[in-house]
């Protein structure tokens, strides 16, 4: 898809024009004199629509032929922020699904919104709202993607520099998408072993260093707590690195560590029934650690950056792990496995480590990691622990520049002590109330103290059970955006 940025789409033969719709009435700030009128009125006609809602006109074109005109509601004018940009964006993107439209405008809202953001996270979300999760149907598409190959951006009058914001989107959208496509494959084909060639490709294409290490050598690191949720799987497990020198020079100025189960039975403690197909979706983390890593490359940020993704299933077997078994982690604590379901914090505890002794200054780690986030957050935040606080509030800032809901969480010492193990020196479950802390509690000890660390837990997040005016069922490609927006944050202030 080719991005440009217009004031006005003078001459330009739009297929399809999207406007948002304030509460106010008033459409956004970016929508051309000629179509204004219409769409605000259009907007009236609705009454007050859901936040989203789309209506969609054909208008006689000028020069002959018709333009769709999509009116989406965009909720209040002073509410509107980046996450809003791209979703409204994407509500109208998809409200094209089933049309012809090639060449589509969107009217920018660079009032509310400085020019660049609004442009960045137009282009996000076009991207997001073209993508599709039946790969494997071979059935005919009754709902087809529209053939978009152009979008015209609309900024009025405002003045913008787009180039970086349209690089920035589309190298954003694209990580995104390239995450949800892994998370929505199969477990039978989206295996570890399958996630390390799709790694080694993308380090190909985006210029990283992949380096992947076997069961083999990590048993001789001492990974033990990683190899102990892979013993009931048939699959090879892979610990995946990526590596990028955008800075030059030693050490790492961030690490990301993705949880990768590739598939969640829950092993020996075997989840039940309903939904279980679902748990293919427990390496959303790695996906996202994986695609950040790519789109921080192909973005030339100038960092040093490691990107880890410990990669199993979690099956049950007569080799599997039982509960009450104990491992000895990388970091040389002791771990008891009180729940063979808690298996996420048991690869990542070695994840972290790991990327601790590569050099990583700070490390955030990324999980589809408990339930008990989303019975707190709902689904709409994702939970985000760590430490020292300021660098809990990096994230959520980063977060909120790139259009992705983070809140933070409590970590304290209490929590801390309720891992505490009888046998070992921590276990992994400590009972329901107070889940999510106990998670993120646990993988904390595989980081010094020094090392600034911080746990986003997407559980409630990375898949929406049903369709949202902005986004359909299945993958989000949760924390892509707030991860490279993070890096090029870190980049930006080592300059
Ligand atoms: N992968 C799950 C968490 C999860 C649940 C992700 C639902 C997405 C949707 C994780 O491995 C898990 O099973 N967590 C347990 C932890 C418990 C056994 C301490 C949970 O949340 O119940
Ligand atoms: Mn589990
Ligand atoms: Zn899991």
């Amino acid at each position: 898809m080719q991005f440009q940025t217009v004031a006005a789409p003078d001459g330009v033969q739009l297929d399809a024009l999207i406007v948002p719709v304030f509460k106010d009435g008033s459409a956004a700030s970016g929508t051309p004199h000629a179509d204004r009128e219409t769409a605000e009125w259009v907007a009236r006609e609705q009454g007050s629509p859901k936040i989203f809602s789309t209506s969609t006109h054909l208008r006689q074109r000028d020069g002959g032929g018709a333009t769709r005109l999509v009116v989406v509601a965009a909720g209040k004018r002073e509410e509107f922020d980046i996450q809003r940009g791209w979703e409204v964006v994407s509500a109208g993107v998809r409200a094209l699904w089933s049309s012809t439209a090639k060449t589509i405008g969107v009217c920018l809202e660079t009032q509310a919104l400085p020019a660049a953001e609004a442009i960045q996270a137009a282009v996000e979300g076009v991207h997001f709202a073209m993508w599709r999760p039946d790969t494997h149907r071979t059935i005919d598409d009754e709902h087809p993607l529209p053939p978009v190959a152009s979008v015209v951006l609309i900024t009025g009058d405002a003045p913008v520099d787009a180039a970086a914001a349209i690089t920035t989107g589309d190298a954003v959208g694209e990580a995104v998408n390239w995450a949800r496509s892994l998370a929505i494959e199969p477990a039978n084909l989206m295996t570890p072993t399958h996630i390390a060639a799709q790694a080694t490709e993308l380090a190909k294409s985006a210029g990283l260093q992949i380096e992947v290490i076997e069961e083999d050598q990590a048993r001789e690191m001492g990974m033990n707590s990683y190899l102990s949720v892979a013993h009931g799987s048939h699959e090879d497990a892979k610990f995946i690195v990526l590596r990028y020198q955008g800075r030059g020079g030693d050490g790492y100025d961030l690490a990301l560590v993705g949880k990768g189960i590739t598939f969640d039975s829950g092993g020996i403690s075997l989840k039940p029934g309903a939904d279980m197909h679902l748990m293919k979706y427990d390496m959303s983390g790695a996906a996202a650690v994986l695609a950040s890593a790519g789109a921080i490359a192909n973005l030339g940020l100038k960092i040093n950056l490691i990107a880890v993704a410990p990669c199993t299933e979690n099956l049950p077997g007569g080799h599997a792990t039982k509960p009450g078994d104990v491992f000895t982690s990388l970091s040389g604590k002791t771990v008891e496995v009180i729940n063979t379901d808690a298996e996420g914090r048991l690869v990542l505890i070695d994840g972290v480590t790991y990327a601790q002794r590569q050099g990583a200054a700070r490390i955030v780690d990324v999980a589809t990691l408990t339930g008990a986030i989303a019975v707190a957050l709902g689904r709409h935040y994702a939970g985000v622990f760590g430490r020292p606080d300021g660098f809990v509030e990096s994230i959520r800032r980063a977060g909120a520049l790139s259009g992705e809901r983070m809140w933070p969480m409590p970590l304290s010492d209490e929590y801390r002590d309720d891992i505490r193990s009888e046998i070992a020196d921590i276990k992994n479950s400590a009972g329901r109330e107070g889940g999510a802390m106990f998670g993120a509690a646990f993988v904390e000890a595989g980081v010094d103290p020094e090392i600034e660390w911080a746990h986003i837990d997407i559980a409630g997040v990375a898949w929406y059970d049903s369709d949202r005016t902005f986004a359909p069922k299945g993958p989000q490609g949760s924390a892509v955006r707030t991860l490279v927006e993070l890096a090029s944050s870190i980049a930006s202030r080592q300059r």
